[in-house]
């Protein structure tokens, strides 16, 4: 299935690695205009070259999304650069240190509260507004399956993505009169740099065998639900969660 993005313009946060990446690349492909926002320039140079080449359109805004100033720089840019902004995808996150509650370092739980949760808010509060003076638009969160489900030493991330999926109902609720929709995504576990980097192959094999699919997903299979819920065949659907796990969740 594709969606028709053309004339739109669309913000991703991390963008340059993983399912960030390969949202940007299909909105790319299916004619949106994108700003790839991401701590990681390099990376996004290299989204940046793979879009150019396939014909697409983007440019590259190296932010720390943890940063409201910085944030609204980005909204401001991506309406500076293409006049306008209609979709955003709030999916630049970590993982953070693994620990149980008692022993969770507090440095560690500010830190992925900052870029997994207070990020979201800041986001949404500039978009929104641009939105709002584009005349409609729809927003994608990207929370987890640690949006509704807990997970042993994950304490911080855990409660950041059951508050994006607040954040997500509460914004829904607010914008719909505005043609504004926004939804939220729950992945299983992607295999992307925020697994491989943190877990060695022995870890990665469990965490595979905890989806009844009995594998661990792809980044473009999260890129199909995004782009979808972002896409006017999607124009009922808001203040909704959307899973995308293997089934790790109906169990
Ligand atoms: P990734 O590590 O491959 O990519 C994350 C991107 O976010 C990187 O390019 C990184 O530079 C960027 N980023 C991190 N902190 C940032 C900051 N402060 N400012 C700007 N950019 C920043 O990770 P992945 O797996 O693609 O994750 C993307 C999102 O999906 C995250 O929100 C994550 O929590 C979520 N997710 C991932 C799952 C997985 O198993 N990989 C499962 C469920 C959700």
């Amino acid at each position: 299935m594709t969606n028709d993005f053309s004339n739109k313009v669309a913000l991703v946060t991390g963008a340059a690695s993983g399912i960030g990446a390969a949202i940007a690349t299909r909105l790319a492909s299916e004619g949106a205009k994108i700003v790839l926002a991401d701590r990681d320039a390099q990376g996004a140079g290299n989204v940046l070259n793979a879009i150019k080449q396939t014909g697409g359109e983007a440019s590259i805004f190296e932010i720390d999304v943890a940063d409201p100033l910085e944030v609204e720089a980005m909204v401001a840019f991506a309406e500076k650069t293409y006049g306008g902004l209609h979709l955003a995808v709030n999916n630049a996150g970590i993982g953070g240190p693994s620990a149980p509650t008692a022993d969770y370092p507090l440095d560690g739980w500010h830190k992925v509260i900052d870029i997994n949760l207070n990020s979201v808010f800041f986001c949404m509060k500039y978009e929104l507004a641009a939105m709002v003076r584009a005349g409609g638009g729809s927003i994608v969160n990207m929370a987890s399956i640690l949006g509704s489900v807990g997970f042993s030493g994950s304490a911080a991330y855990v409660a950041a993505k059951h508050g994006v999926l607040g954040l997500t109902k509460a914004a829904a609720i607010e914008y719909a009169a505005h043609g504004i929709r926004v939804t939220a995504v729950g992945p299983g576990f992607i295999d992307t740099p925020l697994l491989s980097k943190t877990l060695d192959d022995a870890a990665l094999k469990h965490i595979a065998g905890l989806h009844p699919i009995g594998r661990l997903g792809r980044s473009e299979e999260v890129a199909a639900l995004t782009c979808f819920l972002l896409s006017e065949q999607a124009s009922f659907i808001t203040g909704s969660y959307h899973l995308v796990d293997g089934g790790y969740v109906a169990q």
